[in-house]
């Protein structure tokens, strides 16, 4: 019996997919939503007043009429990304997911919040690349890590400088301060209103100029 030409293996599948155009484009759903979408990601310690920001954030765009998601990492981490722990590989494979996800939610149209520690530079580097110019806004949350850890609004500082939570963040795993981001906020000097107003400024200069 003549072989076959190649041999296909489960894990190599994907090689062999081609992209399927579709009739409806990013552009269109977004023109019938009336908004340029993009992908707003706060990068910050545990603590650093991400999600805090973030939920402030979508209030303020959903009200201005916008169409949004919000992506945090503690509600993702119970479902699309279950089964990950917070290795470096782990952490990088969480971000990988999210990007990917964030950036689908962009191609519906939809103004994306994304609130991850995403401590390593090459992974919110591989994550910008998703998305097109100007799409993707890297939002530095400048929090020492002494404020941080003094409002442990979960008690996971505390655990884990008593050795009961191993590899976190600032503690015994690193995180690497973002170069350029594009916004970078001091959430020791100002209140959630001001910032959320500094932030609808730099990421949404058409909406709120400054
Ligand atoms: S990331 O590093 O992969 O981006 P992610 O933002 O999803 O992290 O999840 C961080 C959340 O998990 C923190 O807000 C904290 O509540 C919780 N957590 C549990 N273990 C750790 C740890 N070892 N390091 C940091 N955060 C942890």
């Amino acid at each position: 019996m003549a072989n076959p030409p190649f041999e296909i293996k489960p894990n190599q599948s994907a090689s062999f997919v081609v992209w399927n155009h579709t009739s409806v484009t990013p552009e269109v759903r977004a023109q019938s939503l009336g908004q340029q979408p993009r992908c707003i990601w706060f990068t910050g310690l545990s603590g650093s007043g991400k999600s805090t920001l973030a939920n402030a954030l979508e209030v303020a765009l959903q009200r201005a009429g916008i169409h949004t998601m919000l992506l945090d990492g503690d509600n993702v981490r119970h479902g699309l990304c279950k089964d990950l722990g917070m290795t470096a590989e782990d952490r990088n494979e969480n971000i990988r997911r999210v990007g990917e996800t964030a950036r689908l939610m962009v191609d519906a149209g939809l103004v994306v919040i994304a609130a991850f520690i995403s401590p390593f530079r090459e992974e919110r580097a591989r994550a910008r690349e998703l998305f097109g110019p100007g799409q993707f806004f890297e939002v530095y949350l400048q929090t020492s890590l002494a404020v941080c850890e003094a409002r442990d609004p979960k008690g996971l500082y505390r655990m884990a400088r008593s050795g009961k939570i191993a590899d976190f963040t600032g503690i015994d795993s690193p995180y690497e301060v973002p170069d350029s981001p594009e916004v970078l906020l001091d959430t020791a000097a100002h209140d959630v209103d001001t910032l959320v107003m500094q932030l609808l400024s730099r990421a949404f200069p058409e909406r709120w100029p400054s």
